[in-house]
């Protein structure tokens, strides 16, 4: 049948049948598209009868426009019929992919947790910041003047000798990692004005081997307080507000003679308190005395008009008391299942 030739309904419902056959077929939305190109694109014969429909006689073109019309009818609503069915289909499966077991056990994320030592750190330094001293910070790798020398150790003390203390190559630069935070104290005194009252937290370092006692990076929390006028009291009232604090209001404190370079006179602080497991005992907490004369010079603060005590102690020998911690293994290893019994406050 040519072109000029009028358009027969058989002709075109035939191919309406294999359109529609067609669009049966297609399983999926894009199949659907694909098929909607080939049926009604160009090219098709559907749109093949549209431009025949233009060339026929005026009296031919009333009855075949009406016959391409329905024919055109019927295969658009397949489509949308189809395509409605289509994606019904697919929506429910995607409903059914996406689909939570509200009841279904969850999984548990383990969240992790603040080391203790942080935490102590932290308790430690608001015990402090609550009664008016500052946190005073200092460099960890520190010069063996601010170390040692200012703090009036002799140039042969044992504490220099090569198995306490790390020194950092080259030697010449007279570098060592800080051996304790007393080093701090006279940082603090040459950069604030007098008076002076800080706490000063940091990580020290020893070449101790680790063991359940012992390890080579450890923190210390130390104090001084610089002013007119004060004197062991002062120190022994600090000290044992600060035991109260840590270990409950029956706590006590002692101090026993000692000697530390650096403070004259100098005394060994021990607490007592009520103890968790191990019971109430008498224990070393840490060191303490009145500021040395040569300390506060080397500091450039005049003996003769202000004085001053400090205090020294190690954080995580406090926590192994005050929270029945035997072994050092377990603070340094990082197991969140240890750090996780403290919770989040100490
Ligand atoms: N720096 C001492 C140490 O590491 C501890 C210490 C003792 C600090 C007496 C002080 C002090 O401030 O007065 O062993």
């Amino acid at each position: 049948m040519s072109n000029s030739e009028g358009i027969s309904q058989a002709e075109v419902s035939k191919s309406v049948e294999t359109a529609l056959a067609e669009i049966s077929k297609a399983s999926s939305i894009a199949e659907l598209k694909k098929a909607k190109g080939s049926i009604l694109g160009d090219g098709s014969a559907l749109a093949g009868f549209s431009s025949r429909l233009g060339k026929l006689a005026a009296d031919q073109k009333a009855e075949a426009g009406k016959i391409v019309g329905s024919a055109r009818a019927k295969v658009t609503e397949a489509f949308e019929s189809r395509e409605s069915e289509l994606s019904a289909v697919e929506e429910a499966k995607l409903l059914e992919k996406e689909a939570i077991d509200v009841t279904a056990l969850g999984r548990i994320a383990r969240t992790g947790a603040r080391h203790p030592l942080s935490l102590l750190q932290e308790k430690i330094s608001d015990v402090f910041v609550g009664m008016g001293w500052e946190i005073a910070e200092g460099p960890e790798v520190e010069s063996e003047w601010f170390n040692f020398d200012a703090l009036n150790f002799d140039a042969d003390h044992p504490a220099r000798a090569m198995q306490d203390t790390f020194f950092v190559e080259p030697t010449q630069q007279k570098l060592v990692l800080r051996t304790h935070t007393s080093p701090v104290q006279v940082r603090s005194m040459l950069d604030r004005e007098v008076p002076i009252y800080v706490l000063c937290p940091g990580r020290v370092f020893r070449t101790d081997e680790l063991d359940a006692t012992h390890t080579p990076v450890f923190h210390q929390v130390e104090g001084l307080a610089i002013d007119k006028g004060l004197s062991m009291a002062n120190l022994r009232g600090t000290l044992e507000h600060f035991a109260r604090i840590m270990f409950g209001e029956e706590a006590k404190i002692r101090l026993r003679p000692s000697f530390f370079p650096f403070t004259e006179p100098s005394a060994e602080l021990d607490v007592w308190h009520p103890g968790a497991k191990g019971g109430a005992r008498w224990v070393e907490w840490g060191g303490c005395g009145m500021v040395n004369p040569n300390v506060l010079r080397a500091s450039g603060i005049d003996p003769e008009v202000y004085s001053g005590f400090a205090f020294g102690m190690g954080i995580e020998r406090t926590l192994m008391f005050r929270n029945e911690v035997s072994d050092m293994h377990d603070m340094v290893e990082g197991d969140v299942r240890f750090s996780a019994q403290f919770g989040m406050v100490l």
